[in-house]
């Protein structure tokens, strides 16, 4: 058995505050999006330099995007990193800490013998990825088409800050996208052959704050009142899956997200219920697991993945496949790519699958 959380998590009311406990000043570096920062400066400026994702490419981490921000602000030897963002910025600012002069190749190729040279401070503005107390970096390779996961512990933040109020800003879509994400960490961590009494008791937690806030919502497709319930969910499921793992959700998904850019949360959410239905074909024992979402859900039906998936499709559309221009073929390759780039992930499933069954995963997908 193994638990350990590395980053000292803490809690602070407002960003402004944050600077003034942390002295912010000129050796740092702030990597964030200008429109996620700017709301919360009171009109005034960072006391930092400053790195927009925005202006070096869009959508989730790239090893093009990275190289360049790399190459604009690796240059000067600042003492910390800040990220202020959800999973894309906290994971391109993670590959910040080894310094100047590398590209996002050479630090993947390095890995664990790369030295720290920066200290790291997260602070995300999602409800999802737990990235802030995870050791993990996860990048789009373009030449490979799918995304990879760099896991080390020079990765691990110094410290974690939880400000609930950047959530505010958050559009509904990327709220749904990145919660249910964070869901998902808490459900596979917690079936994984990794799991234990802590990672278990933190996943449950994730479980249990994240169902009750969406059967809060009523359906109603707007932010939740209560954000900060979801955001310490989703740091309590980072630390679940950052000891127990994630599993083959997370697999199949990458190369979705990384072929046809979908969101990370939603290309989960397109293959979860088959996911987790063929593990049920496939007779793995998921009743502890189903015991909690039983008690999460309030509700002793047979079928309990029934009313799981009917709550969740309120809080998120689950698209077909079939809809990004997948076909039979396409989710061979896929599958073939999933058993090639993601043996980190598939070690975490609570039975083993196939190519066969992760290509037939796809095709229900469809
Ligand atoms: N390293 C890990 O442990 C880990 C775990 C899970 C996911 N991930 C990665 O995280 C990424 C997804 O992260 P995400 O779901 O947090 O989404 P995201 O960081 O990609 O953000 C989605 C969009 O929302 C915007 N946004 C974020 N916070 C906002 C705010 N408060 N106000 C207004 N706009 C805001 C962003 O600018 C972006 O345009 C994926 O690349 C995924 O692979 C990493
Ligand atoms: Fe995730």
């Amino acid at each position: 058995m193994s638990f350990s959380v590395k980053p000292t998590v803490v809690e602070c009311d407002n960003l402004q505050n944050f600077f003034k406990q942390w002295e912010v000043g000129p050796s740092d570096l702030i990597i964030t999006n200008e429109y996620v920062l700017s709301p919360h400066l009171g009109g005034g400026k960072a006391p930092c330099d400053t790195l927009f994702q925005e202006q070096y490419g869009k959508g989730e981490p790239s090893d093009q995007m990275i190289d360049a921000m790399l190459k604009a602000g690796g240059g000067k030897e600042y003492g910390r990193i800040i990220a202020i963002g959800g999973g894309t910025i906290i994971d391109i600012s993670k590959l910040f800490v080894f310094g100047s002069g590398l590209t996002c190749e050479g630090i993947f190729a390095g890995g664990a013998a790369l030295p720290r040279k920066r200290k790291l401070i997260i602070i995300p503005t999602t409800c999802g990825t737990g990235s802030e107390v995870t050791g993990i970096s996860i990048v789009e390779f373009k030449a490979k088409g799918t995304k990879i996961g760099l896991a080390v512990p020079a990765l691990f933040a110094d410290e974690a800050v939880l400000i609930s109020s950047l959530l505010n800003t958050m559009p509904y879509e990327v709220f749904a996208t990145s919660s249910i994400d964070a869901l998902i960490h808490a459900v596979e961590s917690y079936v994984s052959p990794k799991a234990n009494d802590f990672t278990r008791a933190m996943g449950r937690s994730a479980i249990e704050k994240i169902l009750a806030g969406y059967q809060g919502m009523k359906g109603e497709k707007k932010l939740p009142e209560d954000k900060v319930s979801f955001l310490i969910a989703s740091t309590l499921a980072g630390i679940a899956f950052g000891n127990a793992g994630c599993a083959a959700v997370h697999a199949l998904s990458y190369p979705i997200g990384g072929g046809y850019h979908v969101p990370h949360g939603k290309a989960n959410y397109m293959v979860f219920a088959e996911v987790f239905a063929a593990y049920r074909s496939l007779k793995a024992d998921l009743s502890p697991l189903e015991v909690v979402l039983k008690n999460a859900l309030h509700d002793s039906s047979a079928d309990i993945w029934k009313a799981l998936f009917t709550l969740l499709d309120t809080v998120l559309g689950r698209q077909p496949l079939g809809e990004l221009g997948v076909n039979e073929q396409t989710c061979a390759e896929m599958a073939a790519s999933v058993i090639k780039n993601q043996q980190r992930l598939l070690a975490n499933n609570p039975v083993k699958l196939s190519e066969e069954d992760i290509k037939k995963i796809y095709i229900r997908c469809m």
